[in-house]
């Protein structure tokens, strides 16, 4: 009932607007009541990147471009994490063809969200290390609910290098130089410490609130021209993006080599330890 209500308000918004039912349970997509669609993971317990959600991740993407929403706020169902990066265990003792499929399907995601003609924000609700910080920072817009949570690209601590377009995406968030010290030192921010570095660009007090300032956020654009404003993002993005496109597959590859790599295979081994003891 309120889901149809949800879809008739966003028709009335927006005329094109196709049903927003979720492309499964992985991720549920919704036009709001101020036409605003929201993209929740919802993985649980903690919203690792594997496979089956980066798809769901992928199809949704392409539902917003298609459903002329006023922007996107992507966030996360639980009340502690917003997203644990990449599922570890899509890369320890991995089948070959589904690693290849997996980052694949990572570069796809990170194509449709940081390369987006859309307006996006994100509404942080919890932990956001690695490939959470990285969805993060592929938005226009980062707001962050205040509580112990920490963001950050930490994969040198898991004796992985992070992809550039990884870096690339810090840098376009952080100055380089702070982008390069947290890189290389595996820097985990706190919400303060993110703020003022601009790792995100406001805090909140809880969830709700955090999604209010993405759509203060995303309100902005009233006032601008789409096409200038849509045609601006491309450009200042242009270079990370193409870079990529370039280097697609050699970025697989080197994805793949990676895993192949009994020292990172043993890496991961402890860090996956490491997380089970902590329980
Ligand atoms: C996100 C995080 C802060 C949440 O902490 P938490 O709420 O205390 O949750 P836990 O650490 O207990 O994790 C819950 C479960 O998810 C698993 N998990 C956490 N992160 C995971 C990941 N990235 N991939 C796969 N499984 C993961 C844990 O092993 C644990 O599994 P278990 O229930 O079988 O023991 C913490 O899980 C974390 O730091 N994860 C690793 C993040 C990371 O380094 N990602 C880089 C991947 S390249």
């Amino acid at each position: 009932m309120f889901l149809r209500k949800v879809v008739n308000n966003a028709k009335r918004l927006a005329p094109n607007i196709r049903t927003m039912a979720s492309q499964g349970p992985l991720v549920d997509l919704t036009v709001d009541n101020d036409g605003v669609s929201i993209m929740t993971m919802q993985r649980p317990p903690v919203n690792s990147l594997n496979l089956d959600l980066l798809r769901e991740l992928s199809k949704s993407l392409d539902e917003v471009a298609k459903n002329k929403s006023r922007g996107l706020i992507l966030t996360s169902s639980s009340p502690t994490v917003f997203s644990a990066g990449l599922d570890i265990m899509e890369m320890y003792k991995p089948d070959f063809k589904r690693a290849e499929e997996f980052w694949t399907t990572l570069q796809d995601v990170w194509f449709k969200l940081f390369g987006s003609n859309f307006v996006t924000a994100a509404a942080i609700n919890g932990h956001a290390p690695a490939g959470g910080c990285l969805l993060a920072m592929s938005c226009e817009y980062r707001v962050m609910v205040q509580g112990k949570f920490t963001i950050g690209l930490n994969e040198t601590a898991l004796g992985i290098v992070a992809p550039t377009w990884f870096m690339d995406t810090m840098c376009h968030t952080i100055p380089m130089r702070e982008a390069e010290y947290a890189l290389t030192t595996a820097r985990m921010f706190t919400v303060d410490e993110a703020l003022k570095i601009r790792l995100i660009d406001e805090s909140a007090a809880d969830k709700a609130d955090a999604i209010t300032k993405c759509k203060s956020f995303i309100k902005k654009f009233e006032r601008i021209p789409p096409l200038a404003r849509s045609i601006t993002k491309q450009k200042i993005r242009q270079a990370p993006i193409k870079n990529l496109q370039d280097n697609r597959k050699a970025d697989s590859e080197e994805f793949l080599a990676y895993v192949k790599n009994p020292k990172v295979q043993q890496s991961l081994d402890m860090y996956i330890q490491s997380l089970k003891k902590k329980a």
